[in-house]
């Protein structure tokens, strides 16, 4: 009923609503009153964590690319080699797995067939497991050595939105935690970013309050049948998502690409009219931004509708955009978590004027307990 919808059309559009909360909520009661950051079902200790010398990280879908981001954060922050990979792919391939190896299995359900398989391959070989979840009790974060949960609350809607924000926050806890263990990062630069992280609530907020432009873009993409995403950095990661999102709730033809690629290959897609939205990462990372800029300049060169998703202020990109869509300011490796919430709009507006069940598309499952 609309009640339980708090008004909302779509289980999915409360969601996304709730994020500011839901990522406010997973930051509660991280810290000691010393400072330091605490993860409750941590039980891997110091000494274990320390002699770490490798992570990957194993999820499927939406949490994939979390995964994807939370690999930026692992690397920079603990300088702890991190590999990424697909629940599916991963034990198959017989991966190198040691016991100084942490695998990092990412799933809002607990419940995902491929995941849980993986983390038990991992669990064979004798490497540590850690789950990021958002489910109290399910089943992968039981056969885990670890847990960091995530307090998004039930998520109802087929497509992951507030689920994907808090495993970011989640990851990034993650990563902190272990720069703090191994003290690749000082007291003071952790607490930095965990600031950073607390205002990140009501710059959520802020893109959300800003959703009228982005149902306005939808109305006019109704037509469209393919759209590309680009992005660099964190903010790939992302674009990969914002075409995730399409596929699933508007069956729609698209794609994500890191930006540098496009010469390689998708350029070729490039013609008249087609939507490319670009997520520019934010100035003072002026070399990543600046490749961007010109990758923006190349596909509106060959006739692309240039929708740029960019942070306040960045006045650079306005002459090649066709549409600007302005973002909070925020360090780099946070951005995912502002520049995804326009992105889940869109796909969710363009799918109800197309006539979409936004919650149960077609073909979908919430959670996919088959390999
Ligand atoms: C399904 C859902 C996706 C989700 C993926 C992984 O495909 O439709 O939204 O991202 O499973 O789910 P998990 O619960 O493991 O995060």
């Amino acid at each position: 009923s609309a009640a339980e919808k708090d008004g909302h059309d779509w289980f999915m559009r409360k969601e996304i609503h709730e994020q500011p909360h839901a990522v406010a909520d997973s930051l509660l009661g991280r810290r000691t009153p010393e400072g330091l950051l605490h993860l409750d079902e941590m039980r891997l200790t110091d000494q274990e964590l320390r002699s770490i010398d490798k992570i990957i990280i194993i999820a499927c879908g939406t949490s994939f690319y979390a995964g994807m981001v939370a690999k930026y954060a692992i690397e920079h922050w603990t300088r702890t080699p991190c590999e990424v990979e697909l629940a599916s792919e991963f034990r198959y391939r017989d991966p190198i797995l040691t016991p100084s190896t942490l695998v990092v299995a990412i799933s809002q359900s607990g419940e995902t067939a491929d995941t849980l398989q993986a983390i038990r391959h991992a669990r064979t070989q004798h490497s540590r497991v850690l789950a990021i979840c958002n489910t109290n009790g399910s089943t992968i974060p039981r056969e885990s050595d670890a847990v960091i949960y995530t307090h998004a609350g039930p998520e109802i809607g087929v497509a992951s939105t507030k689920g994907f924000l808090t495993q970011l926050v989640a990851c990034y806890l993650l990563a902190l935690y272990l720069a703090q263990v191994k003290g690749t990062l000082y007291g003071d630069e952790i607490g930095n970013v965990l600031d950073q992280l607390h205002e990140m609530p009501d710059h959520i907020q802020r893109v959300l309050d800003g959703e009228q432009q982005v149902y306005d873009l939808a109305k006019e993409h109704t037509g469209s049948r393919s759209v590309l995403f680009l992005g660099r950095h964190a903010g790939y990661p992302v674009a990969l998502e914002g075409a995730l999102k399409l596929k699933e709730l508007a069956y729609l033809h698209a794609e994500g690409f890191a930006a540098g690629e496009l010469k390689h290959g998708p350029i070729a897609l490039i013609e008249q009219d087609l939507p490319v939205l670009c997520v520019v990462p934010p100035q003072g990372r002026d070399q990543l931004r600046e490749k961007m800029i010109s990758g923006i300049q190349e596909v509106r060169a060959r006739g692309a509708r240039t929708i740029c998703l960019v942070e306040d202020g960045d006045e650079a990109i306005a002459p090649y955009a066709d549409v600007l869509i302005r973002l909070p300011k925020v360090p780099v490796l946070l951005q995912p978590l502002v520049a995804v919430v326009p992105l889940q709009l869109f796909a969710c507006e363009l799918a109800t004027l197309m006539g979409h069940d936004v919650d149960q598309p077609r073909n979908l499952a919430k959670s996919v307990t088959v390999e």
